[in-house]
C-alpha cells in the first residue's frame, strides 16, 4: 500500500465512523506561546480539551504536520542515527470531545489494524498505564495477558507540554523481531519492536505549578505516525525505506555519487538520513511563515539547518544542495500539502541563503573547534568551557548541540551553563544596544531635565545644571544624543575663561550628559555658557541621515516592498543600513537606487518635519514606522516629498535635498540570511571617497607600470635564455660542418630566425665562438624574403670585407646586401637558387681577390 493509500484508508474508516475530517494546522502554532512547533494532532484542540473552546462536532479525524524538535517532545538527537525518529512527520490522529471514550476508541483502533490493514495479531502488543484497569480490561478482549504490558507515567501518560491538557495513555506496538517474541524490546528503544499508535484519554489539565486539574469532561486524543505505519505496512524495517523517503534519498544518491547504506553505523547512512528527515522539517516550516534566525523558533530552525550541512560534508557536499531537495520533496508531499508547491521558490531561496551563509563560516569554525578541543584535553579538562561554546556559537554560527556533537566525537562534553551565562550577557547587551536603536526624541522642559534644542540650533547659551568629574548637564543643548541610529554630536563647551571638548553625549533619565576630555570645574554649576556643536561635522551626519531615509524609499522601489530596516548607522563619514531582503543586489539595480535618490537631491526637496499626535501621524500617506517600537503620544515624522519619503524619526536632518550633495553606494554585503547591509557616502564623505579611489586608481597604474615593466624584463630574459640555449647546439653544430677553404674555416648555413635582429644576433654569436679564421654566411626565410648574414672574424677582415661579400652573393640572387667588413646583411626577395648560392660560397671565397 502506497502512503497516500494509507493516509486515506485511515480517514475513510473515522469518517465512517462519524468523525469530520479537518484539516492539519499550521506547524507553526498560532496564539499558543507554550510550543514553538505544532506536535501533536491534538494541538489544534487544546481549548475544546481545556473546555474554553467548542467546535459544531464532537469527533474529528485528520494527518497533522507535527514538527518534534523542542520543548518536552524533541527527537532532534536521534534523528539520523535510527530509522523511526523524525524532526518532521505527519500524524494520523482521531478524537472524541466527551463523546465516545476508552471502548470505542481501543476497538476502533483494532479493527482497523487487524481487519482493514491485517496485521497479525501476534505482532501487536498493547501498553496500558498502570492504574488504568479499564483500558486492560478492554484490551483483554482482543489480546492475551502477555501482550498487554503496564507501564507508569514516563510511558503511558502523556503530556503536551509543560501544562496543557494531558491524561494516562494506551499506545499500541508492533513486533518486526524475525520470530514474533519481541516481547521484551516493549519501550526499550529499539527498531525491532516500535509504538504506532497511542490513544490518550485526556482527563486533566496540567497547570503552570504543576497540579493536575480534573477537566469537566473527557476526551480521546489519538495519534499514529504516518511515516511508521508506513514502514509496517510496506514490510520495511525502516522509514527510510518507504515511498516517503526513497526518493529523497534516491536523489541525495544522484547528487553525492553515493550509494544509501543501510547498516545503521554508517556515516554515509546517518547523513542520507539526516538530510532527508531535515529537509521535510524545513520545508514545512517555511512554508508555513517561520525563517531560520537567532531567536526561538528561528533559531531551532537554523540548527536544524546547520546539523543538516555538517552532515552533508560527510557525502562530499561544500556547496549548498539542501534546497535542492525542495524539489523532489514537493513531488512526493506536494498533494496532500499544496503549500509545498505554492512556496517551492520562497522555501529554496531562504533554505539556499542560510546553507551559505553558514558554509561560508563552517570551515573556520571546524579549525576554531580542533584548536579548541586541543586546548581542553592539554589542559587536562574533559569539558570544553562554555565561552569557548559560545564563540562558536557567536562568531561561527555553531548551535550548541553541533558543538556537543562534534564533542562527543571528540569524548568531550560542553558546560551548557557557561554557555547559557555568556548567552544572558549577550541578550543583555543587544536588548540595550535595541533601546537606544529608535527613541522618539521629543523633549519637553520639566524642571531639573535638559531640553534639546539641537532641531534649529548649533549653538546655545545654557545653565549649567551639574557637574561631575568629566560629565556636564546643561539645562538647554544644542548636542544630539546618538538615537535611530544617529551618533551623538561632538563639540565644545565655552564658559568665558575655559572651553571644554565634548567627546560623547549621553541621555541619562531626563537629563543631558555632555562628556568631556578633561575633569570639568564644579565652580561652573549655576553658570552660563556656550554649548557649540561641530558644527561640519553635524552637516555631514544631517547629510547621511536624511540620504538614509531616501535610500530606504529607493531599496524599498528597486527591490520590493518586503525591504524592512533591521538596523542603521548614521555616521559624519558614512551611512550604513541594514534590512531584510534575500539576495545579493545587482549592480543594475545598485545603478538604480543610486540614481533614484541623485535625483531626490538634485529635485532640491525642502525637507519637512511634523510633530503630530501619534495617531494623526500614522496616517501620513505611506509612512515608516518600526513596529515594536514603542511610540509616545507625540511623534514626530520626516517627510521628503510627500510623494516619496516619510518616517517617524527622531533625528535630524538637512532642510533641503540638496544639501546632501550627492550620494554614492561604496559597499554590498550580507549580514545574515535574508538581511543584507549598504554602506553608503555622500557630500564630504563623498569628495573623500572619490579621492581614495583617485589614490587607488593612482596606485594600480603604478602598480601596473611596474609589473609590465617586470614582465617586458622577465621577457627579455627568456628570450636571452632561448637564445643561449639555441646557440648552446646550433654552434657547434655549424662548426662540425665548417669546409676549409685555405686554413680558413668556411661556414655556410640556412637556418631559422624570427627576424633579422634575431639572425644577426645568431650569426654574431658563431663569429665569436670562431673567434679566428673563420668566415660564415647564414641566411633565413623571414616573411618570404632571404635575410642573410656575412661575418669575418677580426684577423680576416682587412682581407675578406663582409660587407663585399654579402654583396656579391645577394647581386647574384637578385638583391642587395652591404655592411660593416666584420658583420653585413643583405636580403633577396626570391629563395630560388639561394641553396646554390650557399653551396658555392666556399668557391666565392677561393676565388676572391683581396681588395677588388
Ligand atoms: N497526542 C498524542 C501523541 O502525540 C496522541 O502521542
Amino acid at each position: 500500500m502506497l502512503s497516500s493509500e494509507i493516509r486515506r484508508s485511515f480517514l475513510e474508516f473515522f469518517a465512517a465512523r462519524g468523525h469530520r475530517i479537518v484539516p492539519s494546522s499550521s506547524v507553526i502554532p498560532h496564539g499558543d506561546p507554550t510550543l514553538l512547533f505544532t506536535n501533536a494532532g491534538m494541538n489544534q484542540f487544546k481549548d475544546v480539551f481545556l473546555g474554553v473552546g467548542t467546535r459544531d462536532y464532537t469527533r474529528a479525524a485528520n494527518t497533522q504536520k507535527c514538527i518534534r524538535v523542542s520543548g518536552k517532545h524533541n527527537d532532534l538527537e536521534e534523528v539520523g542515527y535510527d530509522t523511526y525518529h523524525h524532526t518532521f512527520f505527519e500524524m494520523l490522529g482521531n478524537w472524541s470531545f466527551g463523546d465516545y471514550y476508552k471502548a470505542e476508541a481501543i476497538a476502533w483502533a483494532w479493527e482497523l489494524l487487524t481487519q482493514v490493514w491485517k496485521l497479525p495479531p501476534e505482532r501487536l502488543y498493547a501498553t496500558v498505564y498502570h492504574t488504568d484497569d479499564e483500558s486492560f480490561a478492554l484490551w483483554q478482549r482482543h489480546l492475551p495477558d502477555e501482550h498487554i504490558l503496564l507501564f507508569g507515567d514516563k510511558d503511558n501518560f502523556w503530556e503536551m507540554g509543560e501544562t496543557g491538557p494531558c491524561g494516562p495513555c494506551t499506545e499500541i506496538h508492533y513486533d518486526r523481531t524475525p520470530r514474533a517474541n519481541g516481547r521484551e524490546l516493549v519501550n526499550a528503544g529499539t527498531q525491532d519492536v516500535i509504538e504506532i499508535w497511542n490513544n490518550v484519554f485526556i482527563q486533566y489539565n496540567r497547570t503552570a505549578d504543576g497540579t493536575l486539574e480534573e477537566l469537566p469532561r473527557k476526551h480521546v486524543d489519538t495519534g499514529m505516525g504516518l511515516e511508521r505505519i508506513t514502514a509496517v505496512l510496506q514490510g520495511k524495517d525502516s522509514n527510510y525505506d518507504t515511498d516517503l523517503f526513497v526518493p529523497l534519498i534516491t536523489r541525495i544518491e544522484e547528487l553525492s555519487g553515493k550509494r544509501y547504506e543501510h547498516n545503521l553505523g554508517s556515516a554515509v547512512g546517518i547523513a542520507m538520513r539526516v538530510m532527508a528527515d531535515h529537509i521535510r522539517a524545513l520545508s514545512f516550516a517555511i512554508a508555513d511563515g517561520a525563517l531560520p534566525g537567532n531567536e526561538g523558533r528561528g533559531y531551532v530552525l537554523r540548527r536544524i539547518l546547520r546539523r543538516a550541512v555538517r552532515y552533508s560534508r560527510n557525502l562530499g557536499f561544500s556547496e549548498p544542495t539542501l534546497y535542492r531537495l525542495v524539489e523532489t520533496l514537493a513531488e512526493i508531499m506536494g498533494d496532500p500539502f499544496p503549500e509545498l508547491r505554492h512556496h517551492r521558490a520562497t522555501i529554496e531561496r531562504v533554505i539556499h541563503a542560510e546553507e551559505e551563509m553558514f558554509l561560508a563560516t563552517l570551515d573556520r569554525g571546524i579549525e576554531r573547534f580542533a584548536a579548541i578541543a586541543a586546548q581542553t584535553k592539554a589542559r587536562g579538562e574533559t569539558t570544553i568551557r562554555g565561552e569557548d561554546a559560545f564563540l562558536l556559537y557567536d562568531s561561527f554560527g555553531f548551535p550548541l548541540d553541533l558543538t556537543e556533537l562534534m564533542a562527543r566525537e571528540e569524548g568531550l562534553a560542553v558546560d551548557r551553563s557557561g554557555f547559557d551565562r555568556c548567552m544572558t550577557q549577550q541578550r543583555e547587551r543587544s536588548r540595550q544596544a535595541h533601546k537606544r536603536h529608535h527613541v522618539e526624541v521629543i523633549t519637553r522642559s520639566l524642571d531639573g531635565e535638559s531640553q534639546f534644542v539641537g532641531y534649529d540650533t548649533l549653538e546655545s547659551e545654557s545653565r549649567v545644571l551639574s557637574v561631575d568629574d568629566r560629565t556636564i548637564v546643561l539645562a538647554t543643548t544644542p548636542f544630539y544624543v546618538e538615537s535611530g541610529g544617529q551618533v551623538s554630536d561632538t563639540g565644545t563647551i565655552d564658559a568665558g575663561d575655559i572651553t571644554i571638548r565634548v567627546t560623547d553625549v549621553q541621555r541619562i533619565s531626563a537629563a543631558i550628559v555632555h562628556v568631556c576630555d578633561q575633569p570639568v570645574p564644579p565652580s561652573l554649576v549655576g553658570r552660563t555658557v556656550v554649548a557649540r556643536v561641530d558644527a561640519d561635522r553635524r552637516w555631514s551626519i544631517q547629510r547621511n541621515h536624511t540620504a538614509t531615509h531616501l535610500v530606504h524609499e529607493a531599496l524599498r522601489r528597486v527591490l520590493g516592498e518586503h525591504v524592512k530596516q533591521s538596523g542603521s548607522l548614521v555616521a559624519p563619514d558614512r551611512l550604513r543600513f541594514d534590512f531584510s531582503h534575500f539576495s545579493k543586489i545587482t549592480s543594475d539595480e545598485r545603478a538604480e537606487i543610486e540614481r533614484i535618490v541623485n535625483e531626490k537631491i538634485l529635485e532640491r526637496i525642502p525637507v519637512e518635519t511634523r510633530v503630530l499626535p501619534i495617531e494623526e501621524a500614522r496616517r501620513v500617506p505611506g509612512v515608516k514606522m518600526f513596529f515594536g517600537d514603542k511610540y509616545g503620544d507625540i511623534v514626530r515624522v520626516v517627510i521628503v516629498d510627500e510623494t516619496f519619503s516619510a518616517e517617524f524619526c527622531g533625528g535630524t536632518h538637512v532642510r533641503n535635498t540638496s544639501e546632501i550633495g550627492l550620494f554614492a553606494l561604496t559597499d554590498e554585503s550580507a549580514i545574515a540570511a535574508g538581511v543584507r547591509r549598504i554602506e553608503a557616502v555622500t557630500g564630504r564623505g563623498l569628495a573623500e571617497h572619490i579621492e581614495h579611489l583617485r589614490q587607488r586608481i593612482a596606485q594600480l597604474s603604478a602598480h601596473e607600470a611596474d609589473l609590465t615593466e617586470r614582465l617586458r624584463t622577465l621577457e627579455r630574459e627568456l628570450e636571452k635564455v632561448r637564445l643561449d640555449r639555441m646557440l648552446s647546439t646550433l654552434v657547434p653544430q655549424l662548426l662540425s660542418h665548417a669546409a676549409m677553404v685555405g686554413g680558413i674555416r668556411v661556414i655556410s648555413a640556412q637556418i631559422e630566425a624570427s627576424d633579422v635582429e634575431h639572425l644577426r644576433t645568431i650569426a654574431e654569436a658563431v663569429r665569436q665562438q670562431m673567434k679566428h679564421s673563420g668566415i660564415g654566411l647564414l641566411a633565413a626565410t623571414i616573411n618570404d624574403k632571404v635575410q642573410m648574414v656575412c661575418i669575418v672574424t677580426d684577423d680576416l677582415a682587412a682581407r675578406y670585407h663582409a660587407g663585399k661579400l654579402v654583396a656579391r652573393v645577394a647581386e647574384q640572387l637578385g638583391g642587395k646586401g652591404g655592411g660593416r667588413p666584420t658583420l653585413a646583411t643583405a636580403g633577396v626577395r626570391s629563395t630560388e637558387r639561394l641553396d646554390d648560392a650557399l653551396t658555392q660560397f666556399p668557391l666565392l671565397l677561393e676565388q676572391w681577390i683581396p681588395q677588388d
